[in-house]
């Protein structure tokens, strides 16, 4: 998160920043542009790239219901009565969706935070309504308590055939380090659950924990621990864990690394820097089909991201390095590949407030990154243009369902930061292409990428967490 709010509209094709040229030239130019967007997307349709996908995931009925838009309506409460003392102090009212999501005495309080009531518990929900998923609800590990693990990331271990949810372990009170300063809670640690099946998750403990006394230590506990993700390094056999490091007012930005011989840790602290010499706060680790790891991070003040790739023991980065989305102010990367093809959801930079998230794609990792537009779908667009009141934080490949994933997202709870909610849902890549919102020459076109708003839904039929 940042705490700074700035946001620049994206620059577009201006024939005068080029100096002179005449305006039948911008209209044939266009018109080539569009017949060869045409050819490309009729070749690409014959080819079946993104057809065939859709076909067989609609052939199947689960997959059908995933793809299935579900409208949702929240309704605005009436205006409360205020006494006129209050409206003296505060004249104006919340006027929107997101003002009552981010009013803790909204009466909408329940629709984006549902009480325990609700819970989603894998120990109990054994009947009809097991393995499914309720984004926003509470969601409870084995042992009956809430998963702590926001900002998370899953790794999927080869060995232990084991997923682990790593996550910032935020079970404190959440408040302000001093007036200007963003909601916190001091770092406790980092949380890990495993699973089998993606759904009933046992608490592991906190595998990397806060520093209590020492107070220059990055991870004494009046410091910022984001976003820990965890790869595995095949020729080590070590676990390592990448994580955003900062101070109470984010003036540190720098990456943690932690290394451990087991996945449920406990992780040893190596140390913290500013990778290439550049601020990074919100950022991720992806390992590719080679074994090459990249971190991922949010630099020169949240205006752009950086990519690199991670030396052989993934235990720092490398002298090589791309600038990407450069000018976007884009945060809160997630990553993943299909074929061939790398996709990035990213968040806009509204601290802990929910903003419209982005789907991204590149031939190659290290760029350049085109921006395809918003993927969610569904909900309503109040929902679409805040990412479903969340923002991204991985996203999950499913073996065995080629072109389905699972987005991660984080409900954020700036009144109480414990009580984020995770959002979790099925991502699609398939069917039309989409169409580059920047100025490309119409090439490569990409396959659509799709977020489905849900309210239930679950794995299909096959899924071999499903016994
Ligand atoms: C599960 O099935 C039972 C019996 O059909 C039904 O009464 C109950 O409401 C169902 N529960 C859910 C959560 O769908
Ligand atoms: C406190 O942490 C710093 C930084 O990690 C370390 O250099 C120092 O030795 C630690 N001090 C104590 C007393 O452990
Ligand atoms: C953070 O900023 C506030 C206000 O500018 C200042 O009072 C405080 O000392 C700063 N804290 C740190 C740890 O830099």
């Amino acid at each position: 998160m940042r705490i700074k709010n700035k946001y620049r509209k994206p620059t577009t094709f201006n024939c005068n920043a080029g100096g002179r040229c005449s305006m039948s030239a911008v209209v044939w130019s266009l018109v080539g542009c569009l017949l060869m967007l045409h050819l490309y997307s009729l070749a690409r349709h014959k080819d079946g790239v993104g057809g065939e996908i859709q076909l067989r995931m609609s052939q199947h009925p689960q997959f059908r219901e995933l793809l299935e838009v579900e409208e949702e309506n929240i309704q605005m409460p009436p205006p409360r009565k205020r006494s006129p003392r209050a409206a003296k102090r505060k004249p104006k009212r919340s006027t929107t969706l997101i003002d009552e999501f981010l009013d803790e005495n909204s009466q909408l309080r329940n629709t984006f935070f549902p009480d325990q009531r609700t819970a989603i518990d894998p120990m109990k929900d054994t009947g009809n309504d097991s393995f499914y998923y309720y984004p926003g609800r509470m969601w409870l590990d084995t042992e009956g308590n809430p998963i702590q693990a926001h900002g998370g990331g899953i790794l999927y271990d080869q060995k232990s055939r084991t997923y682990y949810w790593y996550g910032e372990y935020k079970d404190g009170p959440t408040y302000h380090a001093h007036k200007k300063g963003a909601a916190r809670v001091d770092i406790i640690g980092v949380g890990c659950y495993s699973s089998k099946d993606l759904w009933t998750w046992k608490n592991e403990g906190i595998v990397l924990a806060a520093e209590e006394s020492n107070e220059t230590h990055d991870l004494h506990k009046l410091n910022v621990l984001e976003r820990p993700k965890v790869i595995y390094n095949e020729k080590t056999g070590k676990y390592v864990m990448w994580m955003h490091i900062d101070d109470t007012n984010y003036t540190k930005a720098s990456i943690g690394v932690a290394v451990s011989d087991y996945a449920t840790g406990p992780f040893n602290y190596l140390h913290s820097k500013r990778p290439h010499g550049f601020e990074s706060r919100d950022m991720t680790v992806f390992k590719d089909d080679d074994g090459v790891a990249y971190l991922i991070y949010s630099s020169d003040d949240n205006s752009e991201l950086h990519i690199g790739p991670l030396t052989e023991d993934y235990l720092d980065v490398t002298q090589f390095m791309r600038r990407i989305l450069v000018g976007h102010h884009r945060e809160a990367p997630a990553l993943f590949k299909y074929q061939g093809t790398y996709y990035m959801i990213t968040s806009g930079c509204t601290g802990w407030a929910p903003n419209e998230a982005l789907a991204h794609a590149a031939e190659s990792i290290m760029g350049p990154w085109e921006t395809m537009g918003n993927p969610c779908a569904g909900g309503s667009k109040m929902f679409r243009l805040t990412t479903f009141f969340a923002q991204s934080t991985f996203v999950i490949p499913l073996p065995g369902f080629p072109g389905l994933y699972i987005f991660m997202a984080d409900r954020w709870n700036p009144a109480d930061l414990r009580d984020s909610r995770y959002v979790w849902l099925p991502l699609i890549v398939g069917g039309p292409a989409d169409r580059p919102l920047e100025y490309n020459f119409g090439f490569p076109l990409w396959s659509r990428l799709s977020i489905y708003w849900h309210r239930k839904w679950r794995l299909p039929q096959g899924w071999s967490g499903l016994k």
